[in-house]
């Protein structure tokens, strides 16, 4: 009932972007004869008209537009997925229908507005389409940016001018990260956030969402431990976590469950644990070091970081490889995204891991980091005004979208009918088996011109694929994170004739193969028109002939952990109505098979006569894969909801911790002086209530030593405290009266001392006090992932571990935020007296 009704109101929404895309459409052909400078101006006097109608005028130049400066004008049913984007939804249109230029008009529209930022999975898409569309941009009057991995400060400024941003989730959400940490104003990045447009909108939401993004800087734990702690690890015991005996973590630690060894690995949560007996061994070895005092200490908050570091190095022991999750390039691990297949340079993993990772490949190793700030993805894009998004793929997981990020999906039709034939998996018993077909298969195919692309599930067997074809004089080409520079140019080939390109699954996204080549990549840059038609025209006679041959062949050389992945790969095929085929290969030691159903399926083969190269097209696979990707699919699920509620008991404080810096950082510097002169007041109030309990209840219990101290320690006279205490002590009804005093007598003495700093005052008290508010929202974050690593072990005290978490951050926080004014002053007072260290670090801040 209840689909019926959604199916219906999808229908209605359906129907109605469809009428409104004609009414645009048509308005659209009338703009035929009027002037490219005209059209422009028409677009800019939109700005500020926020009316439906004046968006539907919008859109009808952005199209008039589309075709004279890019020579594609967007279809009907393109208008129809920009304006589900525009209504902040997401649009499903299938793979190769064009969303690139779909986004265009949502984007324009929002950047003439305002500003409108656009996430894509991989740096190349985000350079590629802010090029691509650059040149309608223009024409409309708007400027286009893009972000990228290796790009600096002032690059990431530019690029935030402009009316329109493409970047990677982890750029954006970094990028924001960083602007609460900067000293000055002007060092600001991004300018707001208003409308965020995201494509590929299932694997950013759904994939990215898993771990919050932590901004990290140099941090404590001594590196030389590292090495060590690795050798002990490795040299534990292990055993695979069995299926019959899956229990909770909490279980293990509590009885051993007849498992003998040391460490307990269970791959298909990716995840080592120490059993009973690995503790009390890691504990012998703790002691025997001396990293530990007593059995316990390993246990307390403080010493989190040394447990961390140990289960870290089983997970890097037994689960982490490389070639697969890392590569090894100029003494570092470089994390192989695991969803794109590409290097992600300059991320590191946190929780240890990364140290772990490089302990085992003895690489130099790289401090464990303090953190800096984190937000998870979901709470991040939560800062925009407005959302939508596109992908091929996201009806499967429109309910989970909708939930975390409350976005409804549309499913758009396509343009043309779609023609690529999908051949069923073929499955083998042994990697050699499909390996061979796969090989046999290719030679075949390549025999009648029909361009193959290959996607691999890593880097090793792409490269080990490679590697047969080189022996067998295969030509081919090879696309994977290794040779980033080239990447454009294999793709604009990789649907010429005869190419046959391999690909780790990278090539499942977003990269557009047009048959018969992309002459606008092979050109010359400075090329003459002559040779530009002379290229055009040989890539429209070859894309002839691979029509001909039957369009792109797609091969999948295993199934991925969701459906959707599949689906991208074999959407690089039969895209825009072409013609193509796809087919997967499957080997029951997959790693998808492997962990979820693979044995079931073995006896089966076995029970059928295969033999160990043999393959088989049989419909049982389908339903065990399905099976096994949705298992898949759940354990991912939860892992986010876990990641996703942890990050949003922080995230109130966060917007109160990065508004009150935003605010301060955005103060004028002339009046800084009186802003921290106000703040003593705060300050005293606080220091009264913590010492003295604001003169309420007895006085035994009050610490007039304390607050003396706190007032020496800034440099005050300890006599003269002494004197207005009196007058208090005589009469506790006079605690007003104490403040006051106390409050006067800060505030000239601040004056008196700051006037030494002369010309370098009002920069260096504003950098103090920005320093005040990082320092207690560090510590919030360094006590907030104590409480989070000790929390589990709550569980034994009957305790819901979520609902103490949430309990024990929030006190945390009021009692770090009701000191912030007690630390400001701290700093300020460190800076007015020179007080050595702390003021290196407030010079430095406030030089840069
Ligand atoms: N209106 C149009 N007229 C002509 N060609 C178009 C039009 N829209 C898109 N195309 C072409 O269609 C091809 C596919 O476009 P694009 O890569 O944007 O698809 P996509 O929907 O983003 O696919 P994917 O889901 O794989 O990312 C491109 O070569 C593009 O130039
Ligand atoms: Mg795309």
């Amino acid at each position: 009932m209840i689909k019926q009704l959604d199916n219906y109101l999808l229908g209605r929404s359906v129907r109605k972007y469809r009428a409104e895309a004609q009414i645009i459409q048509h308005h659209s052909l009338s703009l035929g004869g009027v002037p490219d400078g005209s059209l422009a101006n028409s677009f800019q006097n939109l700005r500020g008209r926020t009316d439906r109608e004046a968006m539907q005028v919008g859109f009808a130049i952005i199209v008039e537009m589309a075709d004279r400066t890019l020579g594609k004008r967007p279809y009907e049913v393109q208008i129809m997925g920009a304006l589900a984007m525009a209504d902040g939804r997401i649009a499903e249109m299938a793979t190769g229908e064009g969303k690139t230029l779909t986004a265009a008009l949502p984007l324009a529209w929002n950047g003439l507005q305002t500003r409108a930022h656009a996430m894509t999975v991989n740096d190349f898409l985000a350079r590629r389409d802010a090029q691509q569309l650059d040149p309608l941009f223009e024409a409309l009057g708007l400027t286009v940016g893009y972000l990228q991995d290796n790009f600096g400060r002032e690059s990431r400024q530019i690029a935030y001018q402009c009316s329109i941003v493409y970047g990677t989730p982890s750029q954006f959400v970094f990028d924001y990260l960083r602007d609460h940490i900067v000293h000055r104003h002007a060092q600001l990045m991004q300018q707001g956030r208003n409308f965020l447009l995201v494509d590929e909108a299932d694997s950013i939401f759904i994939d990215e969402a898993r771990t919050p993004m932590v901004l990290s800087g140099d941090g404590a734990l001594d590196p030389s431990l590292w090495t060590d702690l690795y050798a002990f690890v490795s040299s534990l015991t292990h055993e695979d976590m069995r299926e019959d005996k899956r229990t909770q973590l909490e279980k293990i630690l509590v009885d051993n469950h007849g498992y003998e060894s040391h460490l307990i690995v269970d791959r298909t949560k990716s995840s080592a644990f120490f059993s009973e007996s690995g503790i009390t061994v890691a504990e012998d070895y703790l002691l025997d070091k001396g990293v530990i005092a007593t059995r316990d200490e390993i246990w307390q908050p403080s010493r989190s970081h040394i447990w961390r570091a140990l289960n870290a190095c089983a997970k890097a022991a037994h689960l982490f490889v490389r070639d697969r999750d890392y590569i090894i390039a100029d003494d570092k691990a470089i994390i192989v995204d695991q969803e794109t297949g590409r290097l992600s340079h300059g991320k590191r993993w946190n929780d240890g891991l990364h140290q772990a990772v490089e302990a085992k490949e003895s690489l130099s190793i790289k401090p464990e980091s303090e953190e800096l700030g984190r937000i998870a993805l979901s709470n991040y894009v939560s800062l925009y005004s407005s959302v939508g998004g596109m992908t091929g793929t996201a009806m499967t997981e429109a309910k989970e979208i909708h939930d975390l990020y409350g976005l409804t999906t549309v499913p758009i039709p396509t343009h043309r009918p779609r023609i690529r034939v999908d051949h069923p998996d073929i499955v083998f018993m042994t990697q050699e088996g499909k390996w061979r077909k796969i090989v046999e298969d290719v030679k075949t195919i390549h025999a009648t011109g029909q361009p193959i692309l290959i996607g691999t599930g890593s880097i090793s067997d792409s490269e080990q694929l490679s590697a047969r074809f080189e022996s067998l004089g295969i030509d081919h080409q090879v696309l994977n994170a290794k040779q980033d520079e080239h990447e454009a140019m294999i793709v604009a080939q990789a649907g010429r004739l005869g190419a046959i390109t391999i690909a780790t699954n990278m090539a499942g996204r977003g990269t557009d193969i047009i048959l018969g080549g992309n002459p606008e990549l092979m050109v010359e840059e400075e090329a003459d028109e002559e040779s530009i038609a002379r290229v055009e025209e040989a890539c429209r006679n070859e894309r002839q002939a691979v029509m001909e041959a039957g369009g792109l062949f797609v091969m999948g050389c295993e199934r991925g952990d969701s459906r959707r992945i599949d689906l991208q790969l074999s959407g690089r095929a039969g895209r825009q109505g072409d013609p193509g085929a796809s087919r997967f290969y499957i080997a029951l030691d997959d790693p998808l098979l492997k962990n979820y159903g693979g044995d079931a399926l073995k006896r089966f083969f076995l029970a059928l006569g295969l033999g160990e190269h043999d393959g088989v097209e049989h419909s049982m696979i389908n339903s065990s894969i399905a099976k096994a990707q949705a298992k898949k699919q759940a354990i991912h699920m939860t892992s986010r909801k876990e990641g996703l509620k942890q990050d949003s008991v922080i995230d109130k404080p966060r917007h109160v911790f990065f508004q009150l810096r935003d605010e301060l950082l955005a103060e004028d510097p002339a009046t800084i002086f009186d802003f921290a002169s106000n703040k003593v007041e705060q300050a005293v109030e606080r220091m009264l209530c913590i010492y003295l309990n604001s003169g309420k209840g007895f006085p035994e219990t009050w610490n007039k030593a304390g607050l003396r101290d706190k007032l020496v320690g800034w440099g005050l006279s300890g006599d003269w405290f002494d004197g207005m205490y009196a007058d208090f002590e005589n009469d506790h009804y006079k605690i007003q009266g104490l403040k006051d005093q106390l409050v006067n007598w800060i505030q000239f003495d601040l004056r008196a001392r700051s006037s030494q700093l002369q010309d370098k005052r009002d920069a260096m008290i504003h950098s103090s006090l920005l320093h005040a508010i990082d320092t207690q929202w560090k510590a919030m974050l360094e006590e907030a992932d104590h409480i989070r690593a000790g929390i589990h072990l709550r569980a034994y005290a009957q305790e819901k571990p979520d609902l103490s978490f949430q309990k024990e951050v929030f006190r945390l926080f009021k009692a770090l935020y009701f000191d912030i004014p007690v630390v400001m002053i701290d700093y300020v007072y460190a800076c007015v007296s020179h007080r050595e260290s702390q003021l290196d670090q407030v010079e430095d801040t406030a030089a840069a």
